[in-house]
Parts: structure tokens; sequence; C-alpha cells
């Protein structure tokens, strides 16, 4: 069952976070990588702005998304799938889900350049490499510079 998180799913949430991008380390630049990957007041901060869906399963939350509708646009923010439970559909699921939710007729999500499975992934989800991605993260998103020169953007029209 896919259904929004609450304030009380949000230390779940933090652990499925942290748990499956520990796929980053030693993939991202090292001066991206840090421990913990989100902490939960920052996590607070981010669901303050969008909404979380979770995957829950007999024993709890398997995997979480972040829908974020803005001026003419919907982000997908956050997409995690605990490593025990990766590549067992829950991700396209969740993905799936925000699709169906999204009423603009665009659709982006951020990436780290070097998470070539998560490019491989939302490829099969027909999105495409945008060639502007610098420029819709400055318009969209909220991230250091950094984090910005490191990633890119894949889009899709709905
Ligand atoms: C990327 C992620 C959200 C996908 O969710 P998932 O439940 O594992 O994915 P699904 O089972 O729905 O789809 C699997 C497909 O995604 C791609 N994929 C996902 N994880 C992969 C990995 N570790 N290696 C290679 N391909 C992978 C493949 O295309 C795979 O298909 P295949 O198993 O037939 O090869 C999940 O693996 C995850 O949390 N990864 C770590 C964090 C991350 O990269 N998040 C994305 C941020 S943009």
């Amino acid at each position: 069952m896919i259904r929004p998180c609450g304030d009380s799913d949000l230390p779940r949430v933090c652990e499925i976070i942290n748990d499956a991008a520990s796929a980053y380390k030693g993939v991202i630049p090292d001066d991206c990588w840090h421990e913990p990957y989100m902490a939960l007041h920052e996590l607070r901060r981010e669901a303050a702005a969008m909404t979380f869906y979770g995957l829950e399963e007999s024993d709890g939350l398997a995997g979480i998304i972040g829908y974020q509708p803005l001026r003419g646009v919907t982000l997908v923010r956050h997409l995690y799938v605990h490593t025990a439970r990766q590549r067992q559909g829950v991700g396209s699921a969740l993905l799936r889900h925000v699709i169906a939710l999204t009423e603009t007729p665009r659709l982006l999500v951020g990436m780290w350049a070097d998470a070539a499975w998560a490019i491989r992934f939302y490829e099969r989800h027909r999105f495409t490499l945008l060639p502007d991605g610098d420029k819709l993260l400055r318009t969209y998103w909220a991230i250091p510079k950094r984090q910005r020169e490191a990633s890119l953007v894949m889009g899709r029209e709905l």
C-alpha cells in the first residue's frame, strides 16, 4: 500500500534515506558525501516543502518518494528504497504513484551524475536526460552549488 507519510513516519523515512544513500559512497565526489547523508532536522525541513509517500509492507515502510508540485512543473524528490528491498519493484511502484498524481505537463528529477543505476532506472520510466540541467537546477531546486555541479536533470512530458 502506498500512503502519504506524516510527521511520525519521519524517523523511519530518514533511516531509509540513509540506508539507501550508502550506494553513493565512493561513487559521488568525496566532497559531496557526508554521514549521515540526511539528518532528521534536514528531512523535517524538506518534508515541510513537499509530500512524502511511502510504500508500506507488513513490517513497515520499504521505500519513500517526495512529490513537489511547483510553478508549471512537478519535481520527484528523494526516491529511496531500503537496500534489502531494492530491485523488487518498490521504486517503480512509488514513481508510478507520483506520475499518476502529477497535474503539470512536465515531471523533473535531479540526481547525482555519477549514479548510473538511477539514470537507467529513470530511462526505464521514459525519462530523458535534459540538456539545460544546470538552468533547471538553479530555477527549481534549492541545493548547494557543489551539488548542482555534480548533478543532472531528467524529465518526462505527461
Ligand atoms: C534507484 C532506486 C530508487 C530504484 O528503486 P528499486 O525498487 O530498486 O527499483 P525497481 O525494482 O523498481 O527497478 C529496478 C530497475 O532499476 C534499475 N536499478 C535500480 N537499482 C539498481 C542497481 N543497484 N544497479 C543497477 N540497476 C539498478 C535497473 O534498471 C533495475 O532493473 P533490473 O533489476 O531489471 O536491472 C533504488 O535502487 C535506490 O534507492 N537506490 C539508491 C538511492 C538512489 O539511487 N536513489 C535515486 C535518487 S535519484
